[in-house]
């Protein structure tokens, strides 16, 4: 059966953003597939069926014109119920490198929700979410109640932690966001990353 005929209620746009090598990829797949998978940076190579969900995504939302922005990105297709509501959530994961970095304003455009992930066992990865990704955020979100969530990710290499869980709940305080730590690898807090996220934004 086709997913892209089911019926749903809501469709959110849920945007995955952070430093390259934090997880984004593998937190997408670990929610939207059954398998953890050794990934590729995303260099912009979508899947075959990724490429067919992203055409039947910007049909229906009529956004032809800003195909061209997609380089860099990739894309899946979730359904779930939450609240009592169907839910159609399409999740962008970017590419995190420098050099595949050409984020504007149209991928921002329409989001209602955004993760922005880092690894609690990489300290930079943690302060460039401040210093650069709220940064751009607030640069190019036009929708002011997007709701955004901060989630420390590798939760399972705990002998390497180097951000504590008490810095990831204080900045989530300043800057005004949900906060989780989870682990994409052992599926530790992977749903409710994306469940407390929706159930806000509902
Ligand atoms: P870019 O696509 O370059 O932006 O990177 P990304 O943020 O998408 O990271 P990706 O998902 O490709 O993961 C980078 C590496 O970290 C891969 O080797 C993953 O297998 C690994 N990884 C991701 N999540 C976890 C986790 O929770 N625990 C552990 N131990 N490894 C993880």
């Amino acid at each position: 059966s086709s997913t892209s005929q089911q019926e749903f209620d809501y469709l959110f746009k849920l945007l995955l953003i952070g430093d390259s090598g934090v997880g984004k990829s593998t937190l997408l797949l670990s929610f939207t597939s059954n398998s953890f998978e050794e990934l590729s940076p995303t260099i912009g190579n979508l899947s075959i069926s990724s490429s067919y969900s992203l055409i039947i995504y910007v049909l229906e939302l009529g956004i032809v014109k800003d195909l061209i922005f997609y380089a860099g990105v990739d894309f899946k297709i979730k359904y779930v119920t939450l609240g009592g509501k169907k839910l159609k959530l399409a999740i962008w994961d970017t590419a995190g490198q420098e050099r595949f970095r050409t984020l504007t304003s149209s991928y921002y455009r329409g989001a209602q929700g955004i993760i922005m992930v880092y690894d609690v066992t990489r300290r930079e990865t943690f302060t460039n979410l401040s210093d650069i990704w709220a940064k751009e955020i607030d640069l190019y979100l036009t929708n002011q109640n997007c709701i955004k969530m901060l989630v420390g990710n590798k939760v399972d290499k705990e002998s390497e932690r180097v951000v504590s869980k008490k810095e990831g709940i204080d900045f989530a305080r300043e800057y005004g966001c949900l906060f989780l730590e989870c682990s994409a690898k052992t599926r530790v807090n992977v749903e409710q990353c994306y469940e407390e996220l929706v159930l806000k934004i509902l």
